[in-house]
């Protein structure tokens, strides 16, 4: 029966808020510092800075200010640096107990199955947080974002990752905690898994509460009826 399933090749992980809760550290190292700018923001509009690049979400949070025109582009990068300092002392306690629920049994199933396991991650951090979580070999491929020119929403990312596999776009899975993140893939021609709130990842073609939840045979069925 299994056989005549229609496999995915590959699953694409996003990396911040979906393996590790580091979705929250970004959202705390953001508030602190647009405390330091006198701009507060909450939860509700940290969903618009999920999945962005580091100078988009300054970006952002200038013009959710009415601050856009205020600064320099230099200032602008000291901003940003200042953020990036404030996000790396809070991932420096990182360990392998951060990984989110359900994962490694999942990354486990993904590889007996002799799928690939690829990272497509926005962050220039990714690396180092791979490494505290000590999951950094389970990956057949891992995106360099200082090398991607168009950030989530556009493909491009995901497309690289495919491309690293050597897996067309059609056989792979994507998984993503971020609205820009789930049309990145959806634009990639992959199927999309939401790891969140259903009425925020709507446009996925399927949504889990938490990753507690991923399970490889479900995912199996789910990809074979969104490609029969
Ligand atoms: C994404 C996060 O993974 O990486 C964003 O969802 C973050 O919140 C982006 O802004 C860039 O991360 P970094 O670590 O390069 O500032
Ligand atoms: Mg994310």
């Amino acid at each position: 029966m299994n056989s005549l399933r229609v496999q995915p090749e590959a699953v694409i992980f996003d990396l911040d808020g979906v393996m590790t809760d580091t979705a929250e550290y970004h959202f705390l190292a953001w508030k602190a510092l647009a405390e330091d700018l006198g701009i507060a923001i909450n939860r509700a509009f940290n969903q618009r800075l999920k999945g962005i690049g580091r100078m988009e979400s300054l970006e952002l949070i200038l013009e959710h200010a009415g601050m856009a025109e205020q600064f320099s582009t230099e200032e602008k990068e000291k901003w940003a640096a200042k953020k990036n300092d404030h996000y790396k002392k809070l991932i420096r306690l990182i360990t392998p107990r951060d990984l989110l629920p359900g994962i490694e049994p999942f990354m486990k199933a993904i590889k007996q199955h002799g799928i690939k396991i690829g990272l497509a991650s926005a962050s220039r951090n990714a690396l180092s947080v791979l490494e505290s979580l000590q999951i950094t070999a389970w990956f057949d491929g891992i995106v360099d974002a200082g090398k991607i020119a168009r950030g989530k929403p556009d493909p491009e990312i995901f497309l690289t990752a495919a491309q690293l596999l050597s897996v067309r776009p059609d056989r792979c899975v994507g998984i993503e905690d971020a609205v820009s993140g789930i049309r990145a893939i959806n634009r990639a021609g992959m199927f999309s898994i939401g790891v969140g709130d259903t009425r925020v990842l709507h446009e996925a073609d399927y949504v889990v509460t938490s990753t507690a939840e991923l399970d490889l045979q479900d995912v199996i069925s789910r990809f074979h009826a969104w490609k029969t």
